[in-house]
């Protein structure tokens, strides 16, 4: 009988320690549903939607590939960059349509934008 009162205490001790854990941890993104993970990345993001003005240009957004344009733009700094597209400006939309990402996620789709643009540039 003591056993068995012993062991149903031992249950939420052992639940309440895996949790303080998870919360200790929840800056990692493991601790994250996998499939929010594979939605949110900087690839699905952009392609989600960015992809829409940006893939072809559309309303004079600077195109994905078009090395000069986005460094011209990187060069105010990157974080001019991220500030004026999160605020949004011009035809480009208050965090480009996307307001459910956090400031890290987005940033990281601007990053992944730019850095394939400069890497990848698309003949005009
Ligand atoms: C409805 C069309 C549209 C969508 C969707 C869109 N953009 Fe834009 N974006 C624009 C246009 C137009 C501009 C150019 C605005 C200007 O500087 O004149 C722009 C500019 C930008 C810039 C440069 C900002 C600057 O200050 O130079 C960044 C960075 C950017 N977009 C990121 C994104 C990201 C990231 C997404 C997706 C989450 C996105 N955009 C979705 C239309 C769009």
């Amino acid at each position: 009988m003591n056993r068995k009162i012993i062991m149903l205490l031992a249950i939420p001790l052992a639940i309440g320690f895996s949790s303080s854990q998870a919360a200790e941890n929840a800056a990692k993104p493991a601790t994250k549903p996998a499939a929010n993970v594979a939605d949110r990345s900087p690839e699905a993001v952009v392609n989600s939607k960015c992809i829409e003005c940006h893939g072809t240009g559309k309303a004079h957004s600077p195109r994905i590939g078009d090395r000069e344009e986005w460094t011209k733009r990187a060069s105010k700094g990157l974080d001019g960059l991220v500030l004026g597209a999160t605020r949004g400006h011009d035809g480009m939309p208050a965090r480009g349509g996307r307001p459910d990402l956090t400031d890290a996620e987005f940033k990281a789709a601007i990053f992944y934008m730019f850095a394939k643009s400069v890497s990848e540039p698309v003949k005009k």
